[in-house]
C-alpha cells in the first residue's frame, strides 16, 4: 500500500528530477506509518518543493494546482447552529423571542380524519398563519389530514413556523389529481425566514403513481409526478426533524432558494419506486442538509444545474441510487454545480455511492467537489463519473459537447464494492475529466478482484489508493483532448472508433 502514496509523482517523468523524486517517494513510504495529517504536511511540504523544483526546469506543478489543491481539501460551509431553532410546549407557545401566536388548522376547520377534505382548511389557515406576524401554524399530532395539490405561497411575515406534529397526507389517485399542478404536491413558495419543524410526516401515497410510471409499465408514456414537498424562490429557510415519505415522485425539492438548513430530516419510500429521489437541490445555493437519513428508490441527495455552496453532513443513504450531482446536460442543455462537500456519510447496499452523472451533449461545467469520510457497504458503484448518463428509453448518441468536470476530490473512503469497478471515470473523450484527486480511499471487493476504470479521466492520488488508480495517470486512459490546466503531458491517444459506452438505470 506505501508506494500507491507515490503516485502523485508518478506523472512526473523528467530525468533531471529522478534523484529528488526517487527521495520523496522514500520520504513518503517512511511517513505512512504516521496518521494521515502528517502524511499531508509532508505531502504539502513536498509540493512546495516540487513547485520550486519546476519553477525552474519549466511547467509541470504550477502555483495555481496547489491552490487548487489547498482549497479543495479546505472549502467549507457553515453549518446549523442547533440553538436558533425554537422549542415549544403546546399551549404556552413562547420563546426567549417573546410569544408566538399559534394557528392550529384545527381552528379553520380541518377534521384530521384521514378521509375528509381538509384543503380549504389548510389553505385558510396558511392565509391567516402568513399575514400574521410570529405565527405558528400548527398540524396537530395524532391526526391525518388529506391536503390536495397546494401551492402555499409568500411573502409572509418574517419568522414564521409551520410547525407539523401530525401526517400531512395526499390523495392517492393519479386520475383524480388535480391538473393544474402536475408536479407539485405541497409547494411553498417566496418565503423569508421560515421554520418548518415537528416529528410529522408528510406522505404523498405514491404506490398509484409508482405503478403507473413508465419504468414499472413499459406501456405507459414517461411522465412527471408530483414533488411531494417543495420549498421554491425562498431564503434563510430552516427544515429540521420532519418525515417525508413514500412520495408520487421525488420527495423534497430545493429550487431556486438560498440559505437553506436542513436537519434530522428522514425520507423514506421503497427501494424499487420509481425516480423517488431523497432531497433534490436545484438552482439554490448555501444549503446544508445535516444528520438525515434517506432510503428511497432514487438517488438519495441529488443536486442539479445553477446550485453552489451546498454541505452534506452526517447522511444515512440506502436503499438508493446513491449521492449524486446531476444530471446534468439534458438535451444539449447547460448544467453548472460547483463548491459541494460531503463530509460523513454511509451508504448501504446503494447502486451508487458517490456520483457525477452527464448526458452527452450538454455544456457548463462541475468544479470544486469534496467527498470525505464515507463508508461503503456493499454499494456497486462506490465511486463513479458517468459522462454517458442515458436514463431514456431511446439510447443517447455519443457527441462532442459535455459538461466539463474538475477539481473532483475523493478522500478517507472505504468499504465494500459488489460490482468490479470500485472506481469508474467514464469521461467525455473531447471534454475530459480532469484533477481527480484520490486520497485514502481503500474498496474492497469479497473475492479480492477490484479495479479503477478510466476513460479520458486525469488527476493522481496520493496517501492509500486501493484499488490503484494509476489509470488516471497513464496514458493508456485514451485520453484525446489536452487541457490546458492539466498537469500533465500525455501522448494524444487514437480512440477505437467502436468506443461507445451508455449507461442506463431503465
Ligand atoms: C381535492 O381533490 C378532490 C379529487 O381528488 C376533489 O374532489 C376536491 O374537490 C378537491 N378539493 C379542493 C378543495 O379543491
Ligand atoms: C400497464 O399499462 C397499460 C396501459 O395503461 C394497462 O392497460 C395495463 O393494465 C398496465 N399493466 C399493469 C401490470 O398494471
Ligand atoms: C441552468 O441554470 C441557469 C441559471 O439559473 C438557467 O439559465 C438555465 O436555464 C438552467 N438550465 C436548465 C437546463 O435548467
Ligand atoms: C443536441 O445537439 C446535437 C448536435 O448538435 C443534435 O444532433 C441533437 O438533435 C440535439 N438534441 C436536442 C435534444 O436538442
Ligand atoms: C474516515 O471516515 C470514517 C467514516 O465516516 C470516519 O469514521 C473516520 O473518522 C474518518 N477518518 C478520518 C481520519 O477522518
Amino acid at each position: 500500500m506505501p508506494t500507491k502514496m507515490a503516485s502523485l509523482f508518478s506523472f512526473i517523468n523528467s530525468n533531471l528530477f529522478l534523484s529528488i523524486i526517487a527521495l520523496i517517494q522514500i520520504t513518503l513510504v517512511i511517513s505512512s506509518n504516521n496518521s494521515t495529517e502528517m502524511d499531508k504536511l509532508f505531502l504539502l511540504s513536498l509540493l512546495g518543493l516540487l513547485i520550486i523544483a519546476y519553477g525552474v526546469s519549466g511547467t509541470f506543478v504550477s502555483d495555481s494546482d496547489i491552490d487548487m489543491i489547498e482549497e479543495l481539501e479546505s472549502f467549507d460551509i457553515e453549518e446549523e447552529d442547533d440553538d436558533v431553532v425554537y422549542s415549544y410546549t403546546v399551549p404556552a407557545w413562547r420563546s426567549e423571542r417573546g410569544s408566538k401566536i399559534l394557528m392550529n388548522v384545527d381552528s379553520f376547520d380541518a377534521v384530521g380524519d384521514g378521509v375528509t377534505d381538509d384543503t380549504m382548511a389548510f389553505r385558510k389557515a396558511w392565509e391567516t398563519a402568513c399575514s400574521t406576524s410570529k405565527s405558528v401554524l400548527l398540524v396537530p399530532k395524532e391526526k391525518r389530514y388529506l391536503v390536495n395539490a397546494t401551492t402555499f405561497k409568500g411573502p409572509c411575515k418574517d419568522g414564521m413556523v409551520i410547525q407539523i406534529e401530525g401526517t400531512i397526507v395526499a390523495p392517492d389517485e393519479p386520475e383524480l389529481w388535480d391538473p393544474k399542478f402536475p408536479r407539485q404536491w405541497l409547494e411553498f413558495t417566496k418565503l423569508n425566514a421560515a421554520t418548518f419543524q415537528g416529528d410529522g410526516v408528510i406522505d404523498g401515497s405514491g404506490e398509484k403513481w409508482w405503478a403507473e410510471s413508465c419504468k414499472k409499465n413499459k406501456s405507459r408514456p414517461c411522465k412527471g409526478a408530483p414533488t411531494a414537498f417543495t420549498i421554491d424562490s425562498s431564503s434563510n429557510i430552516r427544515v429540521k426533524g420532519l418525515t417525508i415519505q413514500n412520495s408520487q415522485q421525488m420527495h423534497f425539492t430545493i429550487a431556486r432558494s438560498e440559505t437553506v438548513r436542513i436537519t434530522e430530516v428522514r425520507v423514506s419510500a421503497p427501494g424499487d419506486s420509481p425516480n423517488t429521489d431523497g432531497i433534490h437541490i436545484t438552482q439554490s445555493t448555501n444549503v446544508v442538509v445535516q444528520n438525515s437519513k434517506i432510503s428511497t428508490g432514487d438517488d438519495c441527495i441529488s443536486i442539479v444545474n445553477a446550485s453552489s455552496g451546498i454541505k452534506m453532513k452526517g447522511i444515512s443513504c440506502g436503499p438508493g441510487h446513491g449521492i449524486s450531482i446531476g444530471s446534468l446536460g439534458k438535451d444539449n442543455s447547460t448544467g453548472i454545480v460547483t463548491k459541494v462537500v460531503l463530509d460523513t456519510a454511509f451508504l448501504r447496499e446503494t447502486t451508487n455511492g458517490v456520483r457525477i452523472k452527464t448526458w452527452q451533449g450538454g455544456s457548463g461545467y462541475v468544479r470544486s467537489v469534496r467527498f470525505e469520510n464515507v463508508r461503503m457497504e456493499d454499494v456497486e458503484n462506490p465511486i463513479i463519473i458517468d459522462q454517458f448518463y442515458c436514463d431514456s428509453p431511446t439510447t443517447c448518441e455519443t457527441q462532442t459537447s459535455a459538461v466539463k468536470i474538475s477539481q473532483i476530490m475523493y478522500r478517507n473512503i472505504s468499504g465494500t464494492t459488489t460490482s468490479k469497478n470500485a472506481m469508474k471515470f467514464a469521461c467525455s473523450d473531447s471534454v475530459p475529466c480532469s484533477n481527480i484527486i484520490l486520497s485514502n480511499v481503500n474498496l474492497e471487493k469479497t473475492d479480492g478482484t477490484v479495479e479503477t476504470y478510466c476513460h479520458a479521466a486525469q488527476g493522481f492520488g496520493y496517501g492509500i489508493v486501493h484499488p490503484s488508480a494509476d489509470c488516471l495517470t497513464s496514458s493508456d486512459n485514451n485520453f484525446a483532448a489536452s487541457d490546458q490546466t492539466q498537469v500533465l503531458e500525455l501522448e494524444t491517444v487514437q480512440l477505437p472508433t467502436e468506443q461507445h459506452i451508455v449507461h442506463t438505470e431503465l
